[in-house]
């Protein structure tokens, strides 16, 4: 029995379908080119959630002819994870100082092996350009040419996907690897690092041969037996074993390592000192994730790495989301959170169901508007519904009858991962600057600022001027507190809650940093920031500056942040990104700052579905499944979790389920569902009016 479950796990993983055929090129074929053919017998369909899941079964199913309502929590935006923090054109007031600039809250990137989510993204006409989890040498490459093709290369052979014209002028910039790893006051930029591992490594107390490699490389090793259960290297490459070794190999490793951690893999199988555990955790952003399960770090691995390419959507990433949902705006009831839901299945005792029975609605969906949680609930009914909000959401809704005993224990233990953000936002795009850039900006608030922070970097302008008799003499016309001195900033947006925090916050040793001169990529700290991202390109019509993601954290880091208010954080995220950058950012702070947790968000409940270890095994394959005419989607009902493509895979494929499945018993005898007739017309009418 175990090995069907891990054979099955082994498919839902690889996305291999009845028959062996791979189901990812029916989805793109559906969602993309041919979508759902259109139904003779239109179903009534509720969907619950507005997130990409919802959105795209919808609109599938809207296409194919079916009466879908999509009811959404939040009165105010779809999307869901999906979030980007902005300026809107009604409100007068923007996010950042710059009403041009905007940020991410939420996804930012996508991998150029997910090719529903892409070839979505070109299809709704959307704009895609690189995102840079590396930084790059902008002189390089050729990123002005039409960007090129969505492509899918099938397990079944010889079968390639293809959306989109081939681009060939389009070229990757060459990367540079200038961004920083800064762990126990040792601070290297990345290419450093792989050049001589030894002396960060030696930060982490590691000896010997565990000193002279990089922890990427000590992983990747480690790994290596795993990829040959499913792989072999041919001509130096991996290339995936014959199909059915292929998947035989999947279904082993799904066997052997369910049971893991990231943590007792590293230590047990990989025999690795404490030491070389502690510095993967740091730097390959493992420490936060040690305890979960050893599947999620290894399919991440191959999602999150420096070879891969990525892509974001120009004007972020709320564009996918919001396209969408502007063809369905008949379709969608925003404000409205489902708190019960009720559904017939001939199998299951009706527990006490009100609003549906054998005959007439199969699915009955209360919910509450979001101003009003205890108005008299609206029932909304249906022959279908989908459910796509995460299980950490579903947890507090009623449902009668109950699910079947697997599906609530998956409801009530998949573990959810935390996630934070905190987003600062500069008047000037100083991680891109060299020293002599660095002189410019400096020397135009005061001559002789840039040779201040070159000596007196390391104390706070107060103590800096004190010293000014000690040799440390501080420029003329120096401003008494140098936070968003630069004339780019309007010092007096900057709130005194931050300017007294700002004050009373020590700065974490940041004396004289070299200029950091990165475009887009990433810079790794162990301080509380943990993980800098610096934008990817300028904002067309924005005024120079940036939103530099200051720290984006998971698990136990995430959580740390959850603790303060939210100026506070910007104030921490600020002297910690001073830490590895230097002191003297602080002239182009513009005082704006936002931040998302995850955890704390009423309509996400956590960031993602992240398993520990054994849940995939002892319940994943009933995530999957139908409860009667209740059918799921959402990145925790995939094995991509976390990411939109898994989203997608799950919303099409619930699309798909529902439009064949066998219509509900009433169907074939409107007269007697006098409710669903009676929606049907007003709906006519509504749509004639
Ligand atoms: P959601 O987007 O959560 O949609 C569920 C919807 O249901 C929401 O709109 C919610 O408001 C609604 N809802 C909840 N409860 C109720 C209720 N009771 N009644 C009615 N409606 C309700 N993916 C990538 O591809 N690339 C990335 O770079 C990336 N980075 C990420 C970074 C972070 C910090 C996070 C949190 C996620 C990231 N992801 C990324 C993952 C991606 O955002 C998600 O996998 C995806 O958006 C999930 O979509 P969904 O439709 O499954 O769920
Ligand atoms: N898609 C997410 C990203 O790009 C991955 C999140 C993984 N989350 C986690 N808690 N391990 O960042």
């Amino acid at each position: 029995a175990r090995w069907q479950t891990c054979r099955q796990l082994a498919r839902e993983l690889l996305l291999v379908g009845p028959d062996d055929k791979d189901l990812k090129l029916r989805y793109l074929d559906v969602l993309i080119k041919d979508g759902i053919p259109e139904t003779d017998e239109p179903k009534d369909v509720l969907i619950i959630g507005a997130g990409i899941a919802g959105l795209v079964a919808g609109k599938l199913l809207k296409d194919a002819g079916h009466n879908v309502t999509i009811l959404e929590a939040n009165a105010s935006r779809v999307g869901g994870r999906i979030k980007t923090f902005r300026s809107s054109d009604d409100a007068a007031d923007g996010p950042f100082h710059d009403p041009e600039q905007y940020a991410e809250a939420g996804a930012m990137r996508l991998p150029s092996f997910h090719p529903l989510t892409l070839a979505l993204v070109d299809s709704l006409g959307l704009r895609r350009q690189l995102f840079f989890n590396v930084d790059v040498d902008p002189d390089t490459g050729n990123q002005n040419a039409p960007v090129p093709p969505v492509v899918y290369e099938s397990f079944e052979p010889g079968k390639v996907w293809k959306h989109g014209t081939d681009s060939p002028d389009f070229r990757e910039p060459v990367k540079r690897f200038n961004s920083w790893i800064r762990t126990n006051r040792i601070q290297a930029r990345r290419k450093e690092y792989a050049a001589d591992p030894s002396c960060v490594n030696e930060g982490f107390h590691l000896t010997g041969d565990e000193a002279r490699i990089t922890v990427a490389d000590m992983v990747n090793q480690a790994l290596e037996p795993i990829r040959d259960y499913y792989s072999v290297i041919r001509d130096g490459k991996r290339v995936n074993k014959p199909f059915a070794e292929w998947l035989d190999g999947w279904t082993r490793v799904i066997r052997d390592f369910d049971g893991y951690s990231m943590g007792r893999f590293l230590r047990e199988y990989a025999g690795f000192s404490d030491e070389a555990v502690e510095a993967i955790g740091t730097i390959e952003n493992m420490t936060s994730r040690l305890h979960l399960a050893f599947f999620h770090t290894f399919l991440g691995r191959s999602d999150i790495n420096p070879n891969a390419t990525y892509w974001e959507i120009a004007g972020g990433s709320w564009k996918l989301p919001d396209a969408l949902a502007q063809e369905l705006r008949k379709e969608l009831r925003m404000g409205e959170r489902m708190i019960r839901m009720e559904y017939w299945d001939p199998r299951r005792d009706g527990g006490g169901a009100r609003d549906v029975g054998p005959i007439g609605a199969q699915v009955a969906v209360q919910t509450v508007p979001e101003d009003d949680p205890n108005a008299e609930p609206t029932v909304w009914k249906g022959d279908f519904a989908i459910v796509t909000v995460p299980f950490s959401a579903l947890r507090f809704v009623q449902v009668t009858p109950p699910f079947s005993y697997k599906k609530r224990r998956a409801i009530i233990e998949t573990h959810y991962d935390q996630a934070t953000k905190v987003l600062l936002e500069f008047s000037r795009r100083w991680w891109e600057f060299t020293e002599a850039d660095w002189k410019v900006e400096l020397d135009s608030i005061a001559p002789g600022l840039y040779e201040y922070y070159q000596r007196a970097g390391e104390d706070d302008a107060e103590a800096a001027v004190a010293a000014a008799h000690n040799g440390h003499r501080p420029p003329r016309n120096l401003p008494e507190v140098l936070l968003g001195a630069h004339a780019s900033v309007d010092e007096r947006r900057i709130s005194q809650a931050q300017r007294e925090v700002y004050q009373h916050t020590p700065l974490l040793r940041a004396s004289v940093r070299p200029a950091t001169h990165c475009f887009g990529g990433g810079s790794t700290t162990d301080n509380p920031n943990r993980f800098m991202y610096y934008p990817s390109h300028p904002v067309p019509g924005a005024n120079g500056g940036g939103v530099v993601l200051a720290s984006y954290s998971w698990s136990d880091d995430a959580v740390r942040w959850d603790s303060m208010e939210d100026d506070e954080r910007y104030v921490y995220a600020l002297r910690n990104l001073q830490s590895v950058h230097g002191r003297r950012i602080e002239v182009f702070y513009t005082g704006f700052g936002k931040t998302q947790s995850w955890l704390r968000d009423p309509y996400a409940f956590g960031e993602a579905a992240v398993y520990t270890p054994h849940q995939m095994t002892s319940f994943h394959l009933d995530v999957v499944k139908p409860e009667g005419p209740v059918h799921f989607a959402g990145e925790h009902v995939s094995l991509k979790h976390a990411w939109i493509e898994g989203a997608v895979e799950t919303g099409v494929r619930a699309a798909i389920a529902v439009h064949e499945a066998p219509p509900p018993p009433a169907q074939a005898e409107p007269e007697i569902r006098p409710e669903v007739q009676l929606r049907r017309e007003s709906r006519q009418e509504a749509l004639r009016g």
